[in-house]
This record gives C-alpha cells, structure tokens and sequence, in this order.
C-alpha cells in the first residue's frame, strides 16, 4: 500500500512520516509543494528519505499558485472578516490538488496531513480532495485517538524521532507555529494566544520574516506604477511580469516599507476563536492598488454586486470550498466583473502605508465634463431632472414619517 504525506520537514510531519509507515505497514511518499518557502525548502528531500519516505516528491508551483489561485482571488477583492487575504487558506486547495494527482499518479490509496484537527487546515485539505478525487481516502493522525495518547507533548515526539533516527533541529523550535508561502507569513500560538500580548512591540521584533516594522521603514516614500489588465497586474514601473514575478517584486517592495501586518482574532470554521498575526507586503500593496484601478473603471452596480459578495467569497475561500459550484459560479461573476479593470495605477509606499498617488485607464467610466462643477459641455446631466430623481425617492420617507408623527398624537 501507499499513502502520499503532505511533508514539511518539521517535527510533527517527520514524526507522522515515520509512524504511518510503522502502522500502516504502508509505503511513505512525502510530497512537498514549493509555494514560495523559500529556505524552508532546504535539504528537504534528504531528510524524507532519511526518515523513511519511499519517495520524495518537491514540487514547484510557485507560478500556478500565483497565476491560477492568488490572482483569480485578488480579482474578486477577497477579504475575510474585514482584515485577513486569506495566504494560508487559498495554498490549501493547490496542495490538495497536487496530492491527489500524485497519489493517482503512484496508485496510492490515501493521502495524510498533519493538520491539528483544531482548525481550518485540515478541512481545506480534505474537502478540495473530495471534490477532486473521492476515491482518495485521508488519513489525519491528530484526529486518532492513538496517535493522540502516543504523542500528549512534544518531549515524545521528539523521543520517538531520535529512536527512529529522525534528524530533529538542534536550535530551540520557535515558540509560535508559522506558515509561510508567497503570498504570506502566518503565525499562531505560543505567546500570541493572549491576544493582549503585543505583537507590534519592540520585543517582538524577532518574529517578523517578510517586513519591517513601520517605524524601522524608509523615511522617504517610494512611487510605484502597477499596470492592469483586466483585474490582473500585469506589469511594475513598466516593466511586463508574470504573476509570480509580480508577488515577488511586491513583497520586495512592500516588505521593505513595513506594509501589510495586521494582528487579529479571527473566526475559525471549526467553531473556536483565533489569535493570528499576518505579513502579507506583496498582497496588500495588490489588494489596494486593484480597488484603486476599479474605481476608475468599474460600472457602479456592477461593483456593488461584486462587492455584496465579498464576504461570501471570502468565506468559502476561508472554510475551504475553493473546488466548490458554488465558488465557481460566483468566480465567473468575478471574471466578468473584471473585463474593463485595465490601466495604470500609481502608489506610494511610505511607513506600512499605500497611498494613492493617480490612477488613468484608457477605458475609464469617470467623465470629468460630466462630474465637474462648471457648465458641463456634453450636456448629459440635466440638473432640473435631479428634482423629480429626488422627489420620488423621498416619496415613502415622507409617508413613513407622517405615520410616524401621526402616532406620536
Ligand atoms: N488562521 C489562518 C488560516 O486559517 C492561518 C493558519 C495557519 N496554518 C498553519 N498550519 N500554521 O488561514
Ligand atoms: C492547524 O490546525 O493545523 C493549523 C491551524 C488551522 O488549520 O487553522
């Protein structure tokens, strides 16, 4: 038999490798998706192997993250609960997708994470794989109660690693848990589940990977020209870039200028509330400068709709439905949405802040004759049909507040 493990090369994910194979008797195919880690990627392949993965499978997909999951999202404006871009949650589904297609691939049977099953992970993962191969089972040891009562703390993990010749890292393990890929960095736990701890404090400086804090920040502001075609940037200072390209240079950019850290609690699909702190440079600078280049473009009822959806989006994106009808349905609004989201916006990155510096399209909706104070020159605006505009829709205010006063005699 053969179960495919999403590995990261941490304790738990190396500890999970090593006791599948014990109890399921079970060739281990670890599989790791490079969505932007980085140096967390580092001698990956040897440790699996060492710690008794048949197989090893590291794959980059960097450019279908970006191009097929992040943009797709930013187009529809995603946000949950007001403040969060969703890094961790829209990674979910890729790397379920590319499970699934390499246990197909291997003829394996199951697939294993190593998701708490406290959380939000471990339903993205297995609902993205039902959706794509229901065939597939998974197997989630934190859910089974043997692996629980085998491993109550980290001393035994670490006790069975060393016994089955695991390589534990050395160097004191942070005392928060981190996800990282290329549209952010997450982190949870430890001494950020009191959510009056201070993250943004002098003290906690060490923590942060992708960006300065503001006050550390350049005092002089960078200008930054993003280009759009329809909903996607598609090119910075001029220069043409692919999607990944573009995450990139934004992270870059924005971590360099203290942008997009933000420190919540939010609301898990699980039920439980949830202390979490994000740096997301490159997705905030994108998030905002994408609103920028719909203002000046985007029919008004249309963006209304859109926006009246956001929250909804959000929210399947959230709980994990990305492979759902219902999120599809809702992406091809989106897409229609953004056929005219093309032009030119320009920004300026100064201390965590975006701030609008111009934005121009050459299919732009604003009409400075038409808006402008003096006499407008196109004549499409009537001021006298204001009167009868406003007449009307004051009608049942009027009704409603004579029946309001009439009650009050
Ligand atoms: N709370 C965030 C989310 O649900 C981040 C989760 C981080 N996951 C992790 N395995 N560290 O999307
Ligand atoms: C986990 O439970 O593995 C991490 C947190 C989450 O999924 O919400």
């Amino acid at each position: 038999d053969k179960i495919v493990l999403a590995y990261s090369g941490g304790l738990d994910t190396s500890v999970i490798l090593a006791w599948l194979k014990e109890t399921y008797d079970a060739e281990i195919i670890a599989f790791t998706a490079d969505i932007g880690q980085k140096d967390e990627l580092d001698g990956l392949e040897e440790k699996a192997l060492r710690t008794g993965a048949s197989k090893v499978y590291i794959d980059d997909l960097r450019d279908e993250f970006a191009r097929d999951f992040i943009f797709p999202m930013f187009q529809a404006g995603a946000l949950y609960e007001g403040q969060y871009l969703l890094g961790t949650s829209i990674a979910r589904p890729l790397i379920a997708k590319r499970m699934v297609e390499i246990a197909r691939a291997e003829g394996a049977t199951a697939i294993a994470h190593g998701a708490t099953g406290k959380g939000n992970d471990q339903v993205r993962f297995e609902l993205a794989a039902a959706a794509l191969a229901p065939e597939i089972s998974v197997i989630a040891p934190w859910r089974l109660e043997s692996f629980r009562e085998q491993f109550p703390g980290r001393a035994e993990m670490i006790a069975y690693a060393e016994k089955h010749g695991i390589p534990v890292q050395a160097t004191a393990s942070k005392p928060y848990s981190t996800d990282r890929n290329l549209l952010h960095i997450s982190f949870e736990s430890g001494m950020l589940e009191d959510p009056w701890f201070d993250a943004s404090a002098d003290s906690c400086k060490d923590m942060y990977v992708l960006s300065v804090s503001p006050e550390d920040a350049p005092d002089t502001p960078e200008y930054l020209e993003l280009e759009f075609e329809q909903g996607n940037c598609v090119a910075l200072n001029g220069k043409k870039m692919t999607p990944l390209e573009v995450m990139d240079t934004l992270n870059e950019l924005g971590g360099k200028h203290g942008i997009g850290r933000v420190d919540m609690v939010e609301n898990r699909f699980v039920g439980m509330k949830s202390r979490g702190v994000y740096e997301t440079p490159g997705g905030t600078i994108l998030f905002h400068a994408h609103r920028k280049m719909e203002s000046l473009t985007m029919d008004r009822d249309v963006m209304h709709l859109r926006d009246s959806l956001i929250s909804k989006y959000s929210t399947l994106v959230y709980n994990g439905f990305w492979f759902a009808p219902e999120r599809l349905a809702l992406q091809a609004l989106v897409t229609e949405s953004q056929k005219n989201v093309t032009g030119t916006v320009r920004i300026k990155l100064y201390k965590g802040n975006v701030i609008a510096a111009g934005v121009k399209s050459p299919v732009s909706l604003y009409n400075p004759d038409i808006a402008t104070m003096e006499a407008d020159p196109t004549q499409a605006y009537n001021q006298s049909d204001a009167t009868g505009f406003i007449h009307l829709n004051a009608l049942r205010l009027k009704v409603g507040s004579g029946v309001e006063q009439s009650k009050q005699k």
